[in-house]
């Protein structure tokens, strides 16, 4: 085994979460390849190539969550960066004012409560060795700074992952463990479409810039183009 670092990628069979997989693996890292089905996962790990692994990851599924961790550290022998990349629920064009529970919910499910399930089982690891990076994959539509407004029940799932970011960030102080939020831009994906102005390359440069940060860097804030951003 390897004395690379250990890297869990959620989303990772398509779009930036794929990128971010592969750009972690060109720095050095053993990356699990999370997808909600194996099959993807497997396909997406086999593109990547030698030192990505397939494991199967729903982050609506907490048992799913559970075992998958447990999986890296069978096949990896550690666990070192979260990058919670995996998310949904994008309600373009959809008025507030007619948002349902289910919205809520659903958006919630998956951007806020899928990241904490995957922190909650890795972040024991993290603590055990020291060290750590947890990257929440955000988006300025969940800021109160410049969000467009145009997607309601995602916003508001995006802005509590923000301040899910900042708790843990408090929490996790003194800890070596770096937590950080970003927005990848508008990134040419099946959420982001094909008129959007980033390629999946550009989208993924700042979570593996973030997941890859020195002991002296930052925590507990939100970054876009390797630069803050307000919340
Ligand atoms: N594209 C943009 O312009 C943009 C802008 C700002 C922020 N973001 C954020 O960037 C991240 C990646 O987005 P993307 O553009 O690459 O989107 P995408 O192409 O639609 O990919 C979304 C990924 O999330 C996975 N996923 C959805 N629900 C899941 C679940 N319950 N468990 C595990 N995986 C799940 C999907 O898996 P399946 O293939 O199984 O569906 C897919 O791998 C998201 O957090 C998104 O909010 C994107």
């Amino acid at each position: 085994m390897s004395d690379a670092r250990v890297a869990v990628v959620t989303g990772a069979n398509r779009g930036i979460g794929l990128a971010i997989a592969h750009g972690l693996t060109q720095q050095g890292l053993r990356v699990a390849v999370a997808a909600r089905h194996l099959d993807d996962a497997t396909a997406a790990a086999a593109d990547i190539g030698g030192a990505a692994f397939p494991v199967q990851l729903d982050v609506t599924d907490a048992a799913s969550v559970t075992s998958a961790v447990q999986r890296v550290l069978d096949v990896a022998g550690g666990l070192h960066v979260v990058v919670n990349n995996a998310g949904g629920h994008y309600d373009d064009g959809a008025d507030a004012r007619t948002l349902t529970d289910d919205d809520l919910t659903d958006a919630f499910e998956v951007n806020t409560i899928g990241p904490m399930r995957v922190i909650r089982a890795a972040v024991p690891h993290l603590l055990a060795q020291g060290w750590g990076r947890i990257v929440n994959v955000s988006s300025r539509s969940g800021t109160f700074s410049a969000t467009w407004g145009t997607a309601p029940a995602y916003g508001v799932s995006k802005a509590a992952l923000n301040m899910l970011t900042l708790q843990l960030a408090k929490d996790l102080d003194g800890t070596g463990v770096l937590v950080n939020a970003c927005c990848p831009g508008w990134v040419r994906t099946r959420m982001g479409g094909d008129d959007a102005e980033r390629s999946v390359e550009e989208g993924a440069d700042t979570p593996i810039w973030l997941a890859t940060l020195p002991d002296a860097g930052p925590s507990g804030l939100l970054f876009g183009d390797r630069s803050v951003i307000d919340w």
